[in-house]
Order: C-alpha cells, then sequence, then structure tokens
C-alpha cells in the first residue's frame, strides 16, 4: 500500500509488477505451446488479429473502453471457441500472470501507453501500425522493448507478403538498374466537418478513449474508424496507408530514412472538421538522390505522377535507369517480364524471410528471435509518415538528420516542436508504472 501511495499507482497493479519483477528472471515461454492472447482496442482490426492470433493461442481476454465494442468481439470470438474474459481496463491485464501476448489494435494514439506497459509487464506483443504517434515516442518504445527483451511485431503485413518482399528484393538486386524514383500512391483523406459536439454515449468512456491526447468535446467523428482523420489521434492518410505502402518504399532504399522532405499541400481541410490535410504530395529525397514521391489519389499531382495503366492508383512504382516495377496488394507488373524472372538459384530472395506476419510473431514468441518487424523496424517506417506529415505541416522544405532523428538547418525548430506530443495526465508514462 506504501508503494502504491508513493507512486500514485493502483494498488493492483503495483503489488502484480512487484511479483512479476521476481518472476521476470525465470520465466520462459519455451514450454508454452498456445499462449494466452489478450485483444486491447476491439475494432475492425482488432477483432482480424485476434482472430488470426487465435490460430496460434488462445484468446482469453477482451479490452474495451467501449463497452459495447468489447462484446461485440466477445460475440465474434466466442464463434467457435470459448468466450474470452471482458476487461475494462488494458493495465489489469498487464497485472495477470496467465496473459503472455497482447494484440494491440487501440487507435494510434494509444498504441506507445499500451505498448510500454506490455514491455514493463513482460508480455510479448502485435502491435497495430502505425507502432506510435509521434518520433519521440517511437523511439521510447524501442528502448522499452529491447530493455525488457519482449517481442515486438509491428502490423505492417506487407512485409510478410511474398509480392512486395519480390519487389523489394528485385530492386535492391539491381533489376531495373539503379533506382532513381519510386512513387507512391496513397488514398486520399476525408474532407468533412464542422462536426457539432454531441452527448457521449453510455457505453463509451470518452475520458479513457482520449487517453494522453487533449481534451475535446465528444463527436462520433472522432472516435471509432475516423479518428484517423485527427492530428490529436493519427496523421491521416499520409500514416493510416503510408505506413504500408511507404514502408515498402524505404525497405527497398536500404537506407533507414531520407535526408530531405518537402510536403504540398493540394486540398485544405475544412475549418471545424478533420484536421489532417485531405489531399497532398510529398517528395522525400534520400542522401544517393533518389526521390521518393508520395501522392494522395485523388490528387492532380503538382510532381507529374506518371498514370499507371490500369488506373489501380494506390501501390507503389519502383522506377529504375533500366526498367519499371509496379507493385500493390493485388498485382506486380514490370517493363519486362524479366525483372520479374523467378530465379532458382537467388540467394538474396531469402533476405529478411516471413510469408505469415502473424505466424512470424508467434515463431518468434516461441523462439525469442526479432520479429520481421520488430520495434526498431516499426519505429522506422512510422517516422517516414510522420516525417512526410510534418513536411504537410510546416509547408517548408525540410532536412532530416536520421541519426539525431531531428530535424536541421532551416525550418527545424518548428518542425522539431512536431517530433513529439505532450500526454495529458493522468494518461502519461506513469499511468502504466
Ligand atoms: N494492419 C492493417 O492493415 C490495419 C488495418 C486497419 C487498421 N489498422 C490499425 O489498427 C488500429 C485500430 O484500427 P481500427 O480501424 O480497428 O479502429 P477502431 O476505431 O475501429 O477501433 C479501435 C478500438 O480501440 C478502442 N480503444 C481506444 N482506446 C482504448 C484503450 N485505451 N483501451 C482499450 N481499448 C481502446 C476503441 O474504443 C475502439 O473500439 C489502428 O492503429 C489502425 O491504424 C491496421
Amino acid at each position: 500500500m506504501t508503494v502504491a501511495a508513493a507512486t500514485g499507482l493502483p494498488a493492483w497493479l503495483v503489488e502484480s509488477r512487484l511479483a512479476a519483477a521476481e518472476e521476470s528472471a525465470t520465466k520462459s515461454m519455451s514450454g508454452i505451446n498456445r499462449p494466452h492472447v489478450a485483444l486491447i482496442g476491439c475494432g475492425g482490426m482488432g477483432k482480424w488479429d485476434a482472430s488470426n492470433a487465435a490460430n496460434y493461442g488462445d484468446v482469453v481476454a477482451v479490452c474495451d473502453v467501449d463497452a459495447d465494442r468489447a462484446e461485440e468481439a466477445v460475440t465474434e470470438l466466442a464463434k467457435d471457441r470459448k468466450a474470452p474474459e471482458v476487461v475494462r481496463d488494458f493495465r489489469q491485464i498487464m497485472a495477470r500472470d496467465d496473459i503472455d501476448v497482447i494484440v494491440n489494435a487501440t487507435p494510434d494514439h494509444w498504441h506507445s501507453l499500451v505498448n510500454i506497459a506490455a514491455a514493463r509487464a513482460g508480455k510479448d506483443v502485435y502491435s497495430e501500425k502505425p507502432l506510435t504517434l509521434t518520433v519521440r515516442e517511437g523511439r521510447r518504445v524501442v528502448e522499452e522493448v529491447e530493455q525488457a527483451g519482449i517481442v515486438l511485431q509491428t502490423g505492417t503485413q506487407q512485409r510478410s507478403s511474398l509480392r512486395f518482399r519480390m519487389a523489394v528484393n528485385f530492386v535492391r538486386e539491381g533489376r531495373i538498374g539503379k533506382l532513381r524514383k519510386m512513387d507512391v500512391w496513397l488514398p486520399a483523406g476525408l474532407r468533412e466537418g464542422p462536426f457539432a459536439p454531441e452527448v457521449v454515449p453510455d457505453n463509451l468512456n470518452w475520458d479513457f478513449w482520449q487517453g494522453p491526447a487533449p481534451m475535446r468535446p465528444y463527436s462520433p467523428k472522432r472516435t471509432h474508424t475516423f479518428f484517423r482523420y485527427w492530428y490529436e489521434y493519427s496523421g491521416g492518410t499520409m500514416t493510416d496507408w503510408g505506413a504500408h505502402h511507404i514502408d515498402i518504399a524505404n525497405w527497398a532504399t536500404g537506407f533507414e530514412a531520407p535526408s530531405r522532405v518537402f510536403g504540398q499541400v493540394l486540398t485544405e481541410p475544412i475549418p471545424g472538421g478533420y484536421t489532417t490535410i485531405p489531399e497532398y504530395d510529398v517528395r522525400y529525397t534520400y542522401p544517393d538522390g533518389v526521390a521518393l514521391n508520395v501522392h494522395s489519389t485523388k490528387a492532380d499531382s503538382i510532381f507529374g505522377a506518371p498514370v499507371i495503366e490500369d488506373g489501380q492508383r494506390n501501390g507503389i512504382l519502383f522506377t529504375g535507369t533500366e526498367g519499371w516495377l509496379w507493385v500493390n496488394r493485388g498485382q506486380i507488373k514490370a517493363s519486362s517480364r524479366d525483372v520479374l524472372r523467378r530465379d532458382a538459384n537467388a540467394t538474396t530472395s531469402q533476405r529478411e524471410m516471413s510469408g505469415d506476419h502473424m505466424g512470424n510473431f508467434f515463431d518468434c514468441v516461441h523462439s525469442r528471435q526479432r520479429p520481421i518487424c520488430h520495434a526498431e523496424v516499426g519505429h522506422r517506417s512510422a517516422s517516414m509518415c510522420h516525417l512526410g506529415v510534418i513536411g504537410l505541416r510546416t509547408r517548408e522544405p525540410l532536412n532530416w538528420d536520421a541519426k539525431a532523428e531531428r530535424f536541421v538547418g532551416r525550418h527545424a525548430a518548428e518542425a522539431n516542436s512536431y517530433l513529439s506530443a505532450e500526454m495529458r495526465a493522468p494518461y502519461d508514462l506513469s499511468f502504466v508504472g
């Protein structure tokens, strides 16, 4: 009780934390065939991830700050297996010895605190993308994960897709010559508003939902699904879809990050409505001069985006000195058949192999190896998207120091102010011990 009072944490959390600390040195997953899993955040993605995780472990608990959402998840998950228990505060999950693995499918502004709580409780996490809301949070998550020795997989599942992996390997092997330029098309965001405040429904704990984000009047347009279009909780389609396609483009370069970014706003948000930029073009430049142009699909690109023949403007186009390669979730195409040849003797295609993102995570839960999208990978790919968002918010050409993880040169002061976000008390780092 004395410790609880001193830390300001609930007694049950402090007690379990002390007990966990005593056991952590000896705890091993090696004897557990089917780890016990808890889902935190029961939206569409959470239910999907939890069903997927149920192939490898037993989902024993679900948690949501919206009671209706938690019940929906129980109904869905109980269809062909034992019904999971409902928990209201995710810290109660962290305190339990019988839960080994967390699926974190909360909105982006909650990702870091839940992941840090899991690290501190010694639980492995499958965390949805983008790994964090800000660059600074990302570095902190990496440090906490490494210090705790937990396994964290970021939910950027395109890295485990054969099609995207082939594209990256072929580009790196030089099959389109020297890489010159990459174009990424992402869906444009929503441009709606203004939204009038509404009465908070009984089933939702609106204060807890907002958590570390600033307190705002309730609107359904701020919560489920729509959180993506508010900078308080996310980054618009730059981070939502960018976490997938920009991640793949960056993976192909072999660089951790570009050295320059310049965002162009094509459509302004409506005052009082969603705050993220709906239509945009963002140009990144890598240290070797390779350009990465990110276009929102409704946009008539001011950088002269080429039109993909089949009109599928959602994907990645790699252009090299000797050809091009286009990849998205439905297809892979190239300037010649030879670019896409399957080479039985290829050694490089074995690079960073994973054919099943959730399976790769659970393999690592057992083996204690790092999964394909471990925390540093997730952090760097989220950072790419955050840089683009900051480019759009400052509307200035910016220089990025990837080693120091900060902007340098002109406009750096303003840009650096977007690298972190203040966490609203009590939902700061002390909330998770
Ligand atoms: N990997 C992918 O392809 C993919 C696809 C869609 C969504 N996502 C990601 O998954 C996450 C969830 O997306 P969604 O579309 O399911 O969102 P959603 O808004 O539908 O669901 C999020 C749920 O989390 C709950 N929640 C909020 N704060 C919580 C807290 N502190 N504790 C417990 N529950 C809390 C909400 O009440 C809500 O039910 C996002 O980060 C999103 O980027 C990934």
